[in-house]
């Protein structure tokens, strides 16, 4: 189903909007997806069309710019991220959760089509079970980051059956990427070790060796979002809240996984603040509503993933560009 017309993404300067810019323009056209963040001009890779500085906790402006494009749907990446939250517990508050109000609010009065807003596997907590982490389960994450994912969740839902507004989410497990730098989270060491791997053979990583975390390629990231972005509404039975599951290891093995391909790459573990995080989260997810109701399936594993970064990061090293 492809009934969007013009989409506005907040916070699209960031690891995940930098790139899902770029897949929409292709599938919706240039001009047709506008991207915003907080600097006054784009960022290089998602200047190919058009963007405006738009701060997620400032309403008049949010709603000056949906009137200007004509946007009947949201996309909103802004947000501060697990790690990063908890150093700044209000400023995680003010932006994940009043500024999604913000977003919410507007899409009830403009009548706007479609909000999306990921959640993240974040929002479980140590009473959930890790291991292949329902659905529905207990939500009680320690984390202030956490709990903003919980209640966009909530609220999400709420606006779905108070107001009818067609809201939608999903639960990404840590994105693994290599064009832009993921932005203060506990799954920022995944990504680290490749750009270390590549440039110096050795990464010091902030999290103990058998620490293990749902993962997801980019690709398969963006992939996700576009198929929930476009699934049929009729079939959505769930709608702020789908976990997404692609693959599960642990900074051991990703190590592991490697090696395979730079043989003398050596790791040593430092675990700091970022290991309880870690230790809070689930193992692995039980996708099962997304297969169900949106057909979603992931496309890559660990190795297949690790020959893909290695490869685009090396170019890039090679090329004097890290
Ligand atoms: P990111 O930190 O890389 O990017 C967030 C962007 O939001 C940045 O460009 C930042 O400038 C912008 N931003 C911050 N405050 C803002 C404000 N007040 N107004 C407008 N923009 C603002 O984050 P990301 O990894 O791209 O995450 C996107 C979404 O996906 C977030 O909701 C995040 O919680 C979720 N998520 C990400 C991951 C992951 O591993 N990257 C995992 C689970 C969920
Ligand atoms: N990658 C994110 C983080 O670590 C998970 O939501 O904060």
């Amino acid at each position: 189903m492809n009934d969007l017309k013009k989409i506005l993404i907040i916070g699209s300067a960031g690891q995940i909007g930098s790139e899902l810019v770029l897949k929409l323009r292709s599938l919706y056209g240039n001009d047709n997806i506008i991207a915003s963040d907080l600097k006054d001009t784009p960022t290089e890779s998602i200047a190919n069309g058009p963007y405006e500085k738009v701060d997620i906790n400032d309403s008049k402006r949010i709603v000056e710019v949906v009137k200007k494009y004509n946007i009947d749907s949201i996309i909103n990446f802004a947000a501060i991220l697990s790690a990063n939250g908890e150093k700044n517990p209000m400023l995680a508050w003010n932006v994940n959760i009043n500024g999604y109000m913000n977003i919410l609010e507007i899409a009830r009065e403009l009548n706007l089509k479609r909000i999306l807003t990921p959640s993240s596997i974040a929002a479980f907590g140590p009473s959930t079970p890790r291991e292949n982490t329902p659905q529905e389960t207990v939500l009680k994450p320690t984390t202030i980051y956490g709990i903003t994912k919980v209640t966009g969740e909530l609220l999400g839902d709420y606006y779905v059956k108070k107001y009818g507004l067609d809201v939608r989410g999903l639960r990404y497990p840590g994105i693994i990427s290599h064009e832009t730098l993921p932005g203060g989270g506990t799954t920022d060491f995944a990504v680290a070790i490749y750009f270390d791997a590549i440039k110096y053979k050795k990464y010091t990583c902030f999290v103990s060796e058998p620490t293990r975390l749902p993962m997801m390629y980019m690709p398969d990231c963006l992939k996700a979002t576009v198929d929930l972005l476009q699934a049929d509404k009729d079939k959505l039975i769930h709608h702020s809240d789908f976990n997404v599951g692609a693959m599960s290891f642990s900074a051991g093995e990703l190590a592991q996984s490697i090696k395979k391909y730079i043989p003398d790459f050596e790791i040593i573990y430092k675990p700091d603040f970022r290991q309880a995080i870690a230790d809070s989260w689930p193992m692995s997810i039980d996708d099962s509503a997304a297969r169900n109701e949106w057909g979603w399936k992931p496309e890559y594993d660990l190795d297949a993933m690790t020959k893909d970064m290695l490869s685009a990061i090396s170019e890039k090293h090679e090329k004097g560009i890290i």
